[in-house]
């Protein structure tokens, strides 16, 4: 039994490692996947930043249209490839070129937030540092040595490790503040794209409450009925 417990405890570091690599920098992204309005965002947000390297493969956008209960004008402002609307998502970067450019092809990111978590994707998009010996002249805290570039620079500024380990981004066209409910937004998104049926269980658990509800109080009102001769 004694030996069972020793080699348990031996695997634990292992097993924390595998849970997530570099978890040190991963902070909460305090998501809300029933924040429609956060969703729409973060799926604008994808597809402006994103899909021109990621695809999401296994999603739709008449699906998303569906779930996020788009209006025809905002799902067409998604779409910026000749895709139709009920078409996949797919990137306009083949695998190959992405290997050859990035020295990793970038991946499909429709089950990224399951493999991942939501929270450290948001931490990903958010520890982004100046590294001038990275081929693109950044590093990231969560991801070291990462093949991505760091496409939202432009709205976040010109991130800066401090000594004290933190970030700090000067130059971007948000505030730090907005930067963070961009991200936040987009990882919303992908958490809802990994798990759409959440949105689904959500809404028919409300109905399922409100069937028990009622179907409590016919039985409660029957059981009165059944013993009133009785008493
Ligand atoms: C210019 C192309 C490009 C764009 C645009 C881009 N990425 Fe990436 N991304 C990559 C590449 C390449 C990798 C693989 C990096 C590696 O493996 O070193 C990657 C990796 C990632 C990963 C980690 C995947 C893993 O290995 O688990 C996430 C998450 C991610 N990107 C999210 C995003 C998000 C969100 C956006 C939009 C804000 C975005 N990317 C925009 C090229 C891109």
């Amino acid at each position: 039994m004694k030996k069972v417990f020793a080699v348990l405890i031996a695997c634990l570091p292992a097993l924390a490692y595998a849970a997530g690599g570099n978890n040190e920098h991963v902070v909460s992204a305090n998501i809300d996947l029933t924040d429609k309005d956060s969703l729409k965002r973060g799926a604008q947000a994808f597809m402006d930043n994103c899909s021109g390297c990621h695809s999401l493969q296994y999603q739709r956008y008449q699906r998303i249209a569906d779930d996020l209960e788009m209006t025809e004008d905002e799902v067409s402002a998604l779409i910026h490839t000749d895709a139709k609307v009920g078409e996949q998502i797919t990137s306009a970067l083949s695998g190959d070129n992405g290997a050859q450019w990035f020295g990793a092809a970038p991946p499909d990111l429709t089950l990224e937030a399951r493999l991942k978590s939501p929270d450290w994707i948001y931490s990903y998009l958010k520890t982004f540092y100046v590294d001038k010996s990275r081929p693109f002249g950044v590093n990231n805290l969560v991801f070291p040595a990462v093949g991505m570039p760091h496409v939202l620079e432009g709205l976040q500024g010109t991130p800066v490790l401090q000594e004290d380990g933190t970030i700090v981004a000067t130059g971007g066209a948000l505030t730090a503040e907005e930067y963070d409910q961009y991200v936040r937004d987009i990882t919303n998104f992908l958490a809802y794209t990994g798990e759409p049926v959440k949105l689904e269980r959500e809404r028919l658990g409300k109905w399922v409450l409100g069937f028990l509800f009622i179907f409590f109080i016919v039985a409660y009102l029957l059981k009165k009925e059944y013993w009133r001769d009785v008493h």
